[in-house]
C-alpha cells in the first residue's frame, strides 16, 4: 500500500466508522444486565417464545413467525417450494478474482449508472473515471452522484395510488424510474485531494450527494438510461419543504431567513404504499464544523447539549465545507439552526420532477438509516426506522389515519401520527414507548410542552423514556405477517459505556453484528411486541460456506426470502457480500449470492414487480483508489473506481433468490 492509499484508507475508515462513535450520554440500561456472552440463537428463541406466551398482550398475534396468511395470495408456488436453491458462491469462487464483483453461477449482472453518468442522455458530459480530472460542480448537478446506497424501482405505470410490490402484475418490468441515494464520497475520491480549496470544490462535493431519479428502460436484455420529464438530481442545494408537527418551529428557522435547502448523507431508503420514495438522512453532523474566522477550526467550540447528542463537533468528519459555505459553519450566527434542518426522512415523488422534496418531521430527527412501512388491517401504516450509532435506538411511527383516507383528504399519512422508541425486555417481548410531550411529565418538562422541539431532539426524548441501547441499528425490512427484520451491524467497543450487553444485544464485543426479528401486536399498530434474535453473525464466520459479518442493507420479499447486504470487514478473506436466507425454514442459513470488490459495500436493494430483476449497489469501490479495483472498468485500466448499480438476473429467468 502506498502512503497515499493508506491515508485514503484511513479517511475512509473514519467515515465508515463515524457511527462507531457514540454520542449517547444517557444511562439507559435495558431491563437487566444479561451478561450472557454466548447466547445461542436457539436459547434466545426459546426464551423469547416462552416469555411471549405469558406476557404478550395480543394473543392472536403471538402465533408463530410463519402463520402464513399470505399463502393464498402467492402466485409463485414453485418459487416457494424451492425458496433459495441457487448455487451459492463457494469461498474459493468468492475470493478468486476480487477486482470485479462475483456472482453465483446461476446469475448474471449488468453494470448501470456509475458515478458521472448523465442523468439523462445528453444532459451533460459523462465523467468516466479519469484520475487526472473531475467533473465541474455544474456537470455533477446533471450526473448520477457517488455513494450509491438505498434505492427503489418505480415501474412506469404505477403512479395511480395502487399498492407497490407483491401483486404488481399490471406494472412494467421493463421501464420505470430508479431512485438512488448518494450517501457520500470522500474528498479524495470526489475532489482528488484531502480538502476543498474553493467554493467550487465544495459545490462539487455537494452536488455528487443527494438523490438521483433516473428513467430506465430495458431493451432486449440491457437496461439503459432514457430521457424522461421525471428525471432529476436532488442535491445539498435543492429547495426543500418541511411538513408535519415541527414544520413551523422556530428551531428550523435561521436569523437570516434562508430557505431550507438540500438533503445530506442519504443512506437507506424505503418506498411508500402510495408510490413515493423516502430517503433517509444519516450522518448529517459530519458536514458541519465550527470555524475560528481565520480559516481554521474553532478549538474552543462547545456544542450545546442538543448538538452534542447528535455528534456535532468543530471539524465534523473533515469535509471542510464550513470554510467556504457558511451554512455549514456552526459558529455563524446567521445559520444557528441550519443543523436542525438535517436528520430527517425526506419524501420524493419519482413521477414529478417539480415536486419539492419534503422533510417529514413527524418521523423524528435522528441518524436515519432506512425505513420500512407495513400496513395494518384498517389501512393505517407503521414505519420502522433505525438510528445508526453505537448505543442508539429502534423507532417506529404509526399513522393517525388509514393511508388511503389521508391521501384522499389531501394530507400526508406521514404528517400525523405517533412516534415511538423501542424497549426490548429480557423475556422476548418489548414495548413501544411514545415520544409525545403529553405522554409524561418528564417529556413535557424537557421540551416545554412543545412536540416540535421533541421531534427535533427525538434522541433525547428516547433517552428519557428509557429505550434500549442497540448495537447500531441499520436497515429495517418487513417480513412475513407484518414481522420486521432489523440489522444491527456491530458494536465492537462496548466497554466505554456506549452500548451495553442486554438481551437484544447479547455479545460483547459484538464484532460481527446480528439480525433481530420483531412482530407487533395488531399488525403493526400495537405498542407491545415480541422479538427474537434471528441470527448472530458470529455463529457463521468459521464456516466457509456461510461466513458473513456486519449485516446492513436488508430486503425481505413476500415469499419469505431475506436478502442481506454487508458493510464491513468480512471473514476468511471475503469482500462484502449479499447473502440470502429462507426465513420460512427453521435455522437461518445464509447463502452467498454476490461478493463485491475491495473496500466496497453492497447496499440498496430493489426489484421489478415480477421479482425477476434486482438492483443492488456497489458503494465506495476501492475507496476511490484504483490500487485494487477500477470497477466498473477492468483492473489495470487505472481509472478511478466508481460507485454503480448492478442489475441482477437469473440465467433461467427465475425469481431472484430462487
Ligand atoms: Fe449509511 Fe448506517 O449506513
Ligand atoms: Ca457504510
Ligand atoms: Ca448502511
Ligand atoms: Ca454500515
Amino acid at each position: 500500500m502506498t502512503d497515499e492509499s493508506q491515508i485514503e484508507q484511513h479517511i475512509q475508515d473514519e467515515l465508515d466508522d463515524s457511527e462507531n462513535q457514540s454520542s449517547n450520554p444517557s444511562a439507559n440500561r435495558s431491563f437487566s444486565d444479561v451478561l450472557n456472552k454466548h447466547f445461542t440463537r436457539r436459547k434466545i428463541t426459546q426464551g423469547s417464545l416462552a416469555g411471549a406466551a405469558t406476557a404478550f398482550v395480543a394473543p392472536a398475534a403471538v402465533a408463530s413467525w410463519d402463520d402464513d396468511n399470505q399463502k393464498k395470495k402467492n402466485k409463485w408456488s414453485k418459487a416457494k417450494r424451492n425458496l433459495v436453491d441457487f448455487e451459492p458462491l463457494s469461498l474459493e469462487q468468492a475470493t478468486a478474482d476480487q477486482s470485479l464483483p462475483t456472482i453465483s453461477n446461476d446469475y448474471e449482472y449488468q453494470v448501470i449508472i456509475p458515478w458521472g453518468t448523465p442523468i439523462e442522455p445528453g444532459a451533460t458530459e459523462a465523467y468516466l473515471g479519469d484520475p487526472d480530472s473531475r467533473p465541474t460542480s455544474d456537470q455533477a448537478s446533471k450526473q448520477v452522484g457517488i455513494g450509491h446506497d438505498g434505492m427503489w424501482f418505480f415501474p412506469e405505470d404505477q403512479n395511480d395510488g395502487k399498492r407497490y410490490g407483491a401483486y404488481g402484475y399490471k406494472m412494467s418490468n421493463r421501464k420505470g424510474m430508479l431512485c438512488v441515494n448518494h450517501e457520500f464520497g470522500s474528498n479524495s475520491h470526489v475532489l482528488g485531494k484531502d480538502a476543498p480549496e474553493s467554493l467550487e470544490d465544495v459545490r462539487l462535493a455537494q452536488n455528487v450527494m443527494g438523490v438521483s431519479v433516473v428513467a430506465l428502460e430495458k431493451e432486449y436484455k440491457n437496461w439503459n438510461v432514457v430521457s424522461s420529464p421525471n428525471s432529476r438530481r436532488i442535491t445539498v442545494n435543492t429547495p426543500m419543504a418541511f411538513s408535519g408537527p415541527a414544520a413551523e418551529s422556530p428551531l428550523l428557522q435561521n436569523p437570516n431567513g434562508n430557505i431550507a435547502l438540500g438533503t445530506i448523507n442519504n443512506c437507506g431508503s424505503g418506498p411508500t404504499p402510495w408510490g413515493t420514495y423516502l430517503t433517509c438522512e444519516e450522518n448529517f453532523n459530519g458536514y458541519f464544523g465550527a470555524t475560528d474566522g481565520n480559516g481554521g477550526p474553532d478549538q474552543t467550540f462547545t456544542p450545546t447539549e442538543e448538538q452534542a447528542r447528535y455528534g456535532f463537533a468543530n471539524t465534523g468528519f473533515g469535509y471542510g465545507w464550513e470554510y467556504f459555505d457558511k451554512r455549514f459553519d456552526l459558529n455563524d450566527p446567521d445559520y444557528v439552526n441550519e443543523s436542525n434542518r438535517f436528520g430527517w426522512v425526506v419524501e420524493i415523488d419519482p413521477f414529478d420532477a417539480t415536486q419539492k422534496p419534503t422533510k417529514r418531521t413527524a418521523l423524528g430527527r435522528f441518524k436515519h438509516e432506512a425505513i420500512a412501512i407495513t400496513e395494518a388491517k384498517d389501512g393505517r401504516i407503521a414505519a420502522y426506522m433505525g438510528d445508526d450509532q453505537r448505543g442508539d435506538y429502534c423507532y417506529k411511527f404509526v399513522s393517525e389515519l388509514p393511508w388511503r383516507d389521508a391521501i384522499a383528504a389531501g394530507k400526508s399519512p406521514l404528517d400525523d401520527g405517533t412516534l415511538y422508541a423501542a424497549r426490548f425486555d429480557d423475556d422476548g417481548t418489548g414495548t413501544w414507548l411514545a415520544l409525545d410531550v403529553n405522554a409524561s411529565d418528564a417529556l413535557w418538562q424537557r421540551f416545554n410542552g412543545d412536540q416540535a422541539e421533541l421531534l427535533i431532539n427525538a434522541r433525547i426524548a428516547a433517552d428519557i423514556v428509557g429505550a434500549t441501547k442497540m448495537d447500531r441499528p441499520e436497515w429495517t425490512t418487513i417480513g412475513r405477517n407484518n414481522s420486521v427484520f432489523w440489522t444491527l451491524t456491530n458494536n465492537n467497543r462496548k466497554d466505554d459505556g456506549q452500548g451495553e450487553v442486554n438481551a437484544a444485544n447479547p455479545e460483547n464485543p459484538n464484532n460481527n453484528g446480528h439480525i433481530i426479528r420483531t412482530r407487533d401486536g395488531r399488525r403493526g399498530l400495537g405498542t407491545r411486541f415480541k422479538w427474537e434474535i434471528y441470527l448472530l453473525a458470529s455463529t457463521t464466520i468459521e464456516n466457509p460456506d456461510t461466513a458473513f459479518s456486519a449485516p446492513d442493507a436488508a430486503y425481505a420479499d413476500p415469499f419469505g426470502r431475506l436478502f442481506i447486504g454487508t458493510d464491513g470487514g468480512q471473514p476468511l478473506g471475503l469482500q462484502d457480500q449479499v447473502v440470502v436466507f429462507d426465513t420460512r425454514s427453521g435455522e437461518p442459513v445464509p447463502k452467498r449470492l454476490l461478493v463485491g470488490v475491495p473496500s466496497d459495500e453492497l447496499t440498496g436493494w430493489a426489484t421489478t414487480p415480477d421479482y425477476r430483476t434486482a438492483f443492488v449497489n456497489v458503494q465506495h469501490p476501492g475507496n476511490g483508489s484504483p490500487t485494487a479495483t477500477s470497477f466498473p472498468d477492468a483492473f489495470g485500466s487505472n481509472t478511478i473506481p466508481r460507485d454503480a448499480t448492478l442489475v441482477i438476473t437469473k440465467k433461467d429467468n427465475g425469481i431472484i433468490g430462487s
